[in-house]
């Protein structure tokens, strides 16, 4: 008897299990954004049910890791527990790791069916940004009431460009380390792999730099509009560095060099050419700066300089600026840009910097950053440089909407939602081809912004777009269709408090 009541009580666990709703679902029509490769959908759900196992190789450290960020993600949004590897299988969701070879670093595919999601990738780049792939699928389930279940299908997907970025700019007006963590939590939601902090111009120098202690006790002491400025500690700048690894994003640090250094010229008399130093400056002019190229103290400074970042920086690139030497002489800017570059392969790093640096001659591995002038970038590419596409009248975040944007400037262009989608890198300038292209970034320049308010509302939804257009192939990504995913990203943004600019020419929901 005994006996006969726990068979009917397992025979009941077992139909309840298995006797789930019939759900119809879309996987196809998900507002992913970046769009994937590839979405095929199968019609069915997977249920989640209390308690999910994941299965995976536990001796594979960079799985183990793996398994730790899908864990925070799944809890987070499905509200159920992650176990690894222990549990009964068929009463609990279950999902798989596995490892395989894939055309690319950042390449995965989420199989999701009725009974198992298996998430494959070749390295934990890609695994992770499998897991933006779920984390956007969960967050959309809930915010339609739909907690309890995903839809299944297949995601096939990996990014056009290895290199998507987004520029800040910390130096006219410093960023908190805290407002920029919550950006690059948001840079990493939509697989942006590159964060190019802009540390120095002529408004403030914000990163510590130990054998030049003025740099930011003085240097760093105001901002545009006199504010007090502020500046990173090396040890700040590396927890930075490691909040955004654990994102798989890298940081590439710019110092703007020969111009744009009045921070510095400031702090320090010696680096000017008629030994007295400037006047702190927090207006919004650029052009006037330059570090005096006949004084032996400035290469030693720049050397200083690019020692202590390059040695906390484990990214590939530095960001040597070079943009807007105005009163520098054009003999003196190529001298500058030579040596520095010599300076920054001598610290194992690639240069990078914006389009000007085409007049000097540019080492093998550098990247020009195409921001202005077409001409430059084509002279780059003469140079066997590749080029990082940030046209300012398409891809800077800092400009204005249109004339009724409260923050922002207009100097390139009014860049509406639908300007900064609706464009195609490799089809923008005669003469740079996608095989030149590394990739976009998305400057956000800080005149005109100074809370993380402010600069949400100048990137975002923006920056979106620029995330599609780095990651989605182009015969994807069409606006009419991208703007209805962009209406599910507004209700996003909302559950998520971000300031983002609701343009009245998207129907966004309430
Ligand atoms: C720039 O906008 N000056 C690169």
């Amino acid at each position: 008897m005994k006996n006969f009541k726990f068979l009917i009580v397992v025979l009941s666990i077992l139909f309840f299990v298995h006797c789930e709703k019939q759900i119809e679902t879309h996987l196809e029509t998900f507002p992913l954004i970046p769009i994937a490769n590839s979405l095929k959908e199968t019609g069915g759900a997977f249920f989640i049910k209390s308690k999910t196992i994941l299965y995976f190789d536990e001796q594979d450290a960079s799985l183990k890791k793996t398994a730790i960020q899908l864990k925070n993600t799944w809890e987070t949004h499905s509200l159920q527990t992650l176990t690894f590897n222990e549990g009964i299988p068929f009463l609990h969701s279950k999902i798989e790791l596995v490892k395989e070879e894939f055309e690319s670093d950042e390449a995965y595919e989420i199989k999701i069916s009725k009974k198992v999601i298996q998430i494959s990738s070749s390295n934990e780049a890609g695994f992770y940004r499998a897991i933006t792939t779920l984390d956007q699928l969960l967050r959309f389930q809930n915010l339609s009431s739909n907690h309890d279940y995903l839809p299944t299908g297949v995601i096939s997907d990996m990014p056009k460009y290895g290199y998507r970025g987004a520029m800040l700019d910390v130096a006219r007006h410093f960023f908190t380390l805290e407002e920029v963590k919550k950006y690059i939590d948001l840079l990493a939601l939509y697989k942006i792999n590159n964060l190019h902090l802009h540390l120095s111009d002529d408004q403030g120098w914000r990163i510590e730099i130990k054998s030049w202690p003025k740099l930011t006790s003085y240097g760093g002491s105001t901002e545009v509009g006199g504010g007090p400025g502020g500046f990173y500690t090396q040890e700040e700048y590396k927890e930075l560095i490691s909040y955004a690894q654990e994102r798989f994003i890298t940081i590439i640090p710019e110092i703007d060099i020969p111009g744009h250094t009045n921070a510095a010229l400031a702090s320090y008399p010696e680096l000017n050419c008629d030994g007295k130093s400037t006047s702190l400056y927090t207006g919004t002019e650029v052009g006037f700066s330059t570090l005096c190229v006949d004084k032996e103290v400035t290469f030693q400074f720049l050397d200083d300089v690019i020692r202590e970042i390059t040695e906390i920086t484990p990214g590939p690139y530095f960001h040597l600026g070079g943009d807007e030497s105005h009163v520098t002489k054009e003999e003196d800017y190529i001298v500058f840009i030579n040596r520095t570059q010599d300076i920054i392969l001598k610290y194992g790093k690639k240069v990078m910097g914006w389009d000007e640096i085409q007049s000097s001659d540019l080492k093998s591995n550098t990247v020009a950053q195409y921001w202005a002038d077409a001409k430059n970038a084509q002279g780059a590419i003469k140079k066997n440089a590749k080029i990082l596409m940030s046209p300012a009248q398409y891809a800077y975040l800092d400009m204005q909407y249109d004339s009724l944007s409260p923050f922002g400037l207009h100097w390139a262009s009014y860049i509406s939602i639908k300007k900064a989608y609706d464009w195609i890198p490799e089809k923008l300038v005669e003469g740079i081809k996608e095989e030149n292209i590394i990739g976009i970034e998305a400057p956000l320049w800080s005149e005109t912004i100074s809370n993380f308010d402010e600069l949400s509302y100048l990137a975002f939804p923006r920056l979106l777009g620029y995330a599609e257009i780095g990651w989605s192939q182009t015969n994807q990504r069409n606006w009419e269709e991208y703007e209805n995913r962009l209406i599910e990203h507004g209700v996003l943004l909302d559950s998520l408090s971000i300031n983002y600019y609701r343009s009245p020419n998207i129907p966004w929901k309430e």
